[in-house]
């Protein structure tokens, strides 16, 4: 079969430069990071970059590469957000004026640097484990003063998955049918595990040392009036301690916010669904029968290794329960379809699905490369051939729906979900 290549305003430059400069750690550094890991320096120097298959990693845990390709990618994204919005950073009603605001994974922190030119009298810190280029975010449109960058790595309670519990059990969700998963408690096992040690491996508390050494957990040496997630799914095995180390960091009266989106695949019309069981799921075995049969593919399978892998790659990390158990309230979540392609009939929409068409093409190389050949699906590892010859296919399924189906005065398409969930700490709180 001859392959049809994607139009070049749709391909991203894969010639991926390296990184030109690093985000510095100075010692008026706003989180006593040294006592989260006493042992590490927090120099970008000391930083190695990990090169896997041709994509750069900032470490050897978390999934998705920090190389300017994923930089670029990240940057349109940011972008689709914002016109998500309607041009607005933050749905959470913080005050314009002097208010500390932590970017927590900021990645090239396009939001943070954004955040501090829209509010010139706020103090944002952007915190990141891997190393970016910041210059060029912070260049796009003139450097602001108030807004510093930290590298560190938040996962203070260690990667151990467990996998024995992490039994994936697939036939527990329909992603055709539910793109917002349930929050799951086999998605975030319970709190009994021990903390990792600072600079050590495991925990082990030894009786006859006095000192037993910095607590686990965020030290900041003051709290922020906002703290805000974007993009994390995948990255924390125990996110209720996440949301309560947020809390904890927050002054009272401080705002969470969270955001991140799910894809919503298409469906047939119901006349050409193929024969499914009486509540209509949709079999695993007949994907060829439905739209984008590659993409679903490449979707389970992603959904399997990252459960194997300990850490859930759906939005269920989002879900409102865990903003409640760490004792947020006024917890408002809001919701924006964005469509793929260029299917819409409405300019800006058409506008804002172009871009985020951009943004998913080179999606799914990013989301799946490492997790796929690292932990590979239920049945056995990817290589990494295997896996850019599915995403060369499942990118031609995605360009051919994203002008939509149906005719000209009835036009179908796909979206993503996306989503902001905030709450609020009590005024009260200590
Ligand atoms: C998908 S990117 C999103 C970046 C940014 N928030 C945005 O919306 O453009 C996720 C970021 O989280 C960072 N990250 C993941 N786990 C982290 C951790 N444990 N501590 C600090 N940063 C982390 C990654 O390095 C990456 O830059």
């Amino acid at each position: 079969m001859e392959e049809e290549a994607l139009p070049d305003d749709l391909v991203m430059d894969h010639t991926a430069a390296r990184h030109k400069r690093s985000r510095t750690s100075d010692s008026g550094s706003s989180t006593s990071a040294e006592s989260i890991h006493s042992t590490r320096t927090l120099n970008s120097e000391d930083f190695e970059f990990v090169q896997e298959n041709g994509r750069e990693y900032g470490n050897h845990t978390y999934f998705m590469p920090c190389d300017q390709l994923e930089q670029d990618r990240l940057t349109i994204q940011h972008q689709v957000f914002v016109h998500a919005l309607k041009g607005k950073l933050t749905t959470t009603p913080i005050s314009p004026l002097q208010c500390r605001i932590l970017d927590l994974g900021t990645g090239p922190g396009n939001w943070a640097v954004a955040m501090a030119r829209q509010f010139p009298y706020a103090e944002v810190v952007g915190l990141d484990m891997a190393v970016w280029d910041l210059e060029t975010t912070e260049e796009n449109g003139g450097s602001p003063q108030n807004v510093s960058w930290e590298i560190d790595d938040l996962d203070v309670w260690g990667e151990d998955p467990h996998l024995s519990e992490l039994t994936f059990n697939m036939e527990h969700f329909d992603p055709y049918r539910d793109p917002i998963t349930p929050r799951d408690t086999l998605e975030s096992p319970s709190k009994s595990r021990q903390p990792r040690t600072p600079g050590e491996g495991d925990c082990s508390f030894d009786p006859l040392v006095l000192d037993p050494g910095p607590q686990v957990g965020w030290h900041f040496s003051e709290p922020f009036d906002l703290i805000h997630m974007r993009g994390m799914k995948g990255a924390f095995v125990h996110w209720e301690e996440v949301y309560a180390e947020i809390y904890k960091s927050l002054s009272p009266g401080g705002w969470v916010e969270v955001a991140d989106f799910e894809l919503m695949l298409p469906e047939m019309p119901n006349s050409q669904l193929p024969p499914g069981d009486a509540a209509g799921n949709l079999s695993q075995t007949q994907p060829d029968n439905l739209p984008l049969p590659t993409i679903r593919k490449l979707y389970f399978a992603g959904m399997q290794a990252a459960w194997k892998g300990g850490r859930h790659l759906g939005t269920s990390y989002m879900h409102a329960t865990y903003l409640e158990d760490a004792g947020f309230k006024d917890i408002r979540t809001t919701y924006v379809n964005v469509p793929v392609g260029t299917w819409p009939e409405d300019r800006e929409q058409k506008k804002i699905g172009k871009m985020f068409l951009v943004v998913l093409l080179e999606s799914i190389e990013t989301h799946l490369l490492r997790l796929l050949t690292q932990f590979g699906d239920a049945d056995r590892l990817w290589s990494a051939e295997e896996v850019r010859e599915q995403v060369e296919q499942g990118k031609r399924e995605i360009f051919d729906w994203s002008e939509g189906v149906g005719s000209a005065d009835r036009k179908e398409g796909w979206c993503a979900s996306f989503k902001w969930i905030i709450g609020r700490k009590s005024k009260n709180a200590e």
